[in-house]
């Protein structure tokens, strides 16, 4: 069955993505501030809650669903809801963005509720330079963790590097040998300005795809490749490897006009652009109407009404949207 999820300009919505807990044992420097607290429990959307809006998007024709966070494998239950998740009818893909600290005990109970792509986040091979990015993740844990992955034997793997000026930059042939060496893909992500940050300058620290793509091509041979994953990256074969590398550029390289994708953010308000705040309050609706799938459906329909044609963000100025990239999961 094709997406009943057709937008004002014609785009076919087939992708949701999840958020399922604010909550996060990394404070990564572009993501959160320090100081940031977490939602009460009561605004969260209950695992049972989130189960029921997937199942109402999957009888919609969503064929892909992705979960993240904050860090998705910190909330209790996370496992449980994948696997539920996982059986749901007319689903193609169930995929997970973590942050990989907990993968080392993780990864094998996670291959086995049927994830098959992992995304993990990873911005510098340096261990100085890790704490100063995340301010409280350890290097060495999200090592293990990838190496504790791809032993579990998931179809793909791939690393996310947000790559800023005099910060990482100088890694980004370091990080995609890595990505050689362990035989995984890698995507470079120009950062966006969601949410105040505290302690990092965004406009400074802004890196294009083109400068990144520019050092690789020194070191590496880069075949432009038409492969796509239902994102927004851009991808090119390593020669000689099996590794891909991606480019997602908000900035220089605007990918809106193939948008596929809603969010579905902790408080289970239904985010119709990740650059917008264009949004339906789905946990209401699941609350006032308990098992009353004709009504969600209805909602999540018609919420194509407002989807956004495209982001705007504007690197250089203070953030629009003030919501942080850890409610939605990116
Ligand atoms: P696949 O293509 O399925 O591998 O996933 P992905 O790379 O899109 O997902 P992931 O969760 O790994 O996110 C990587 C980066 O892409 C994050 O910084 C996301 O915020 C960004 N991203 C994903 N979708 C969108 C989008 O619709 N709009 C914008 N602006 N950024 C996005
Ligand atoms: N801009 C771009 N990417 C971001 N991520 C988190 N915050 C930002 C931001 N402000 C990335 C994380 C993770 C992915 C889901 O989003 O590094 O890999
Ligand atoms: Fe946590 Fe990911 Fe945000 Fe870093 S980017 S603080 S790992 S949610």
């Amino acid at each position: 069955n094709s997406s009943q999820l057709i937008d004002r300009f014609g785009r076919k919505v087939n992708y949701l993505r999840i958020s399922i807990t604010d909550r996060c044992d990394f404070r990564c420097v572009y993501c959160m501030s320090e100081e940031m607290t977490f939602l009460p429990r009561a605004q969260v959307l209950s695992l049972e809650e989130i189960y029921t809006i997937a199942k109402a998007f999957t009888e919609l024709g969503v064929k892909k669903i992705r979960v993240t966070g904050g860090e998705p494998l910190v909330r209790r239950g996370a496992l449980e809801l994948l696997e539920n998740i996982g059986k749901l009818k007319g689903l193609n893909e169930l995929v997970l963005t973590t942050n990989g600290s907990q993968l080392e005990s993780m990864a094998l109970p996670l291959k086995k509720t049927g994830v098959k792509r992992i995304n993990i986040s990873l911005d510098t091979l340096d261990a100085h330079k890790f704490k100063a990015i995340t301010r409280t993740g350890d290097l060495q844990q999200v090592l293990s963790g990838i190496d504790a992955a791809n032993g579990a034997g998931f179809e793909r793997i791939k690393i996310n590097s947000v790559i800023l000026k005099d910060k990482n930059h100088e890694e980004v042939v370091d990080l995609v040998q890595f990505a050689v060496d362990q035989g995984i893909d890698i995507s470079f992500i120009e950062e966006m300005p969601l949410g105040l940050v505290s302690q990092h300058d965004r406009s400074a620290a802004y890196y294009s795809s083109d400068c990144i793509k520019a050092d690789l091509t020194e070191h590496f041979s880069l075949i432009a490749s038409t492969e796509k994953t239902g994102g927004p990256s851009v991808y090119y074969k390593v020669q000689g490897s099996d590794t891909r590398v991606g480019f997602i550029s908000p900035h220089s390289a605007n990918f809106c006009s193939s948008c596929n994708r809603v969010r579905l953010t902790v408080e289970g308000r239904l985010l119709l652009c990740l650059g917008n705040e264009h949004s339906i309050d789905l946990k209401q609706i699941v609350r006032s109407n308990p098992g009353d799938m004709d009504i969600l459906k209805q909602a999540i329909i018609d919420s194509m009404q407002i989807k956004p044609e495209k982001h705007e963000f504007r690197i250089h100025e203070q953030p629009v949207i003030l919501r942080h990239m850890s409610v939605t999961g990116g």
